[in-house]
């Protein structure tokens, strides 16, 4: 049964349903309680979209790029879109995860984690409760599980409905990744099924060619070799997270597994906590308390010592490798000044957590001609910077976060083909924050992992 909003109550024992007794921010305004139960109620009887076992087993290799053994690449759309849940994007956001982790494991020698921003990534919270234009004001527009983007009182009323649709989506996405991984599209021995088209005429095509090639030769050699196919390594794996931020939703599908005799959030794999609801005290870090998957938390330049400090006691109280990402997103300018003290105020707790760098949402900025846009050079030197203080410090960036498309859209500007301030408006497609193409996050990845110079 599901009630909003009740009063506060402290060290109450954790259920699904704890977070509704603290305050949560980023909420809609649902008009009808008893259609919004409905909805929950239907959710909760569907079949889940992931299985714990694949939970467990990501929070194991997650655990191994806290030590240093793997690294996480985690990446897709800022938000999607129930209209863009299509084939091709799909397997064209699969085909740029993929090129990217092929280049990333090449260079850094060590397995890489796919966890790509879908199967549910829908919910997007908002500076302001309200959108007004002229003398209208409307609820904003807080996602497609949420409402819709039409300026209209309609399209903007908290539908409880839209849960399950976007439910259906993400198990749609989440299906149809499973069938391509499983039917060889994935396979490291044909690199070749992954191209683009558009790559043809990409200025990194040679060296990305160079790169699959390699791979497949060494996978070949080292089959001759051991007389067999090595499955485990040529088979590649997906996993899922978004951002938990529509709790009904996330409770619905949170379930007792005796097996494991944990609670787990089964929409995805990985669930992270978004900057604007990472308050200790608040309703999400109270549900993400009591649920066994490995979780996120996005951690900004307003947080301090204490708050961090606060986070991993309430997260991770028993220090379980994989459990706690810090995913930090500081901006190139501000990561030198902020992401030392933080690494301390970690390292303080005596626990341990896996770092990860989100270079997208600190460096967003606005053209003169009010283009929402974020500049290459900015993107990589923010990464740069945070393998560098890492390595300072003693400490192990295990991976980085990134908002990507498959496409040719327009929407950051730089990288190999210079994409300037004018060239926005060609291929615009991101309603909300803009994503690197499918050459600027393949050039990203060469340079992270050494194949170009910088
Ligand atoms: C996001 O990841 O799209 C997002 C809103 O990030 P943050 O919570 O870091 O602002
Ligand atoms: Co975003």
């Amino acid at each position: 049964m599901l009630k909003l909003m009740d009063k506060p109550v402290s060290n109450a024992p954790w259920t699904p349903a704890s977070w509704q007794s603290r305050p949560v921010r980023q909420m809609p305004a649902y008009g009808d309680p008893v259609r919004l139960e409905r909805a929950v109620a239907e959710l909760s009887r569907l079949p889940p979209i992931v299985v714990s076992w694949e939970v467990e087993q990501l929070k194991q290799q997650l655990g191994e790029a806290q030590r240093g053994e793997r690294f996480l690449l985690q990446g897709g759309d800022c938000a999607e879109s129930f209209a863009e849940c299509e084939s091709d994007l799909i397997a064209k956001k699969l085909k740029i995860l993929l090129q990217m982790s092929l280049v990333l494991l090449h260079g850094m020698k060590k397995p890489v984690i796919r966890v790509g921003r879908f199967a549910g990534q829908y919910a997007k919270p908002r500076s302001a409760d309200g959108e007004t234009r002229g003398d209208v004001t409307l609820p904003s527009y807080r996602g497609d599980v949420v409402n819709r983007p039409g300026f209209t009182a309609a399209e903007r009323e908290p539908d409880p409905e839209l849960m399950l649709r976007g439910y259906e989506r993400a198990a749609l996405t989440l299906n149809f990744v499973r069938a391509l991984v499983d039917g060889g599209f994935a396979d490291l021995h044909h690199p070749e099924y992954w191209d683009l088209d558009f790559v043809q005429h990409s200025p990194l095509r040679e060296a990305y060619q160079q790169i699959a090639t390699s791979i497949a030769d060494s996978l070949d050699f080292f089959e001759a070799l051991s007389g067999g196919q090595i499955h485990e390594a040529s088979q590649v794996r997906f996993f899922a997270s978004h951002e938990a931020l529509l709790l009904p939703y996330e409770q619905a599908q949170t379930r007792f597994i005796p097996r494991q005799n944990r609670w787990y959030n089964l929409t995805t794999h990985m669930p992270w906590i978004g900057l604007r609801t990472a308050q200790p005290d608040g309703g999400h870090v109270e549900y993400f308390r009591g649920i066994s998957n490995p979780v996120g938390v996005k951690v900004g330049a307003a947080m301090d010592a204490a708050w961090l400090a606060e986070l991993v006691r309430i997260l991770n109280p028993g220090d379980e490798p994989g459990r706690l990402t810090f995913i930090h997103r500081f901006g190139a300018q501000q990561i030198e000044g902020c992401l030392p003290a933080m690494i301390e105020a970690v390292r303080a707790t005596g626990k341990s957590v896996l770092w990860v760098c989100d270079p997208m949402h600190g460096n967003t900025e606005t053209t003169a001609g009010g283009v929402k846009t974020r500049r290459f050079d900015n993107i990589l030197g923010e990464v740069q910077s945070a393998f560098r203080i890492h390595e300072a410090m003693g400490s192990v960036l295990g991976g980085v976060h990134f908002e990507l498309t498959g496409e040719d859209v327009t929407e950051c500007t730089g990288g190999a083909r210079g994409l300037a301030d004018v060239d926005l408006g060609r291929a615009y497609r991101s309603t909300v924050d803009p994503r690197l193409n499918y050459e600027q996050a393949l050039e990203l990845a060469m340079i992270i992992a050494g194949h170009r110079p910088r």
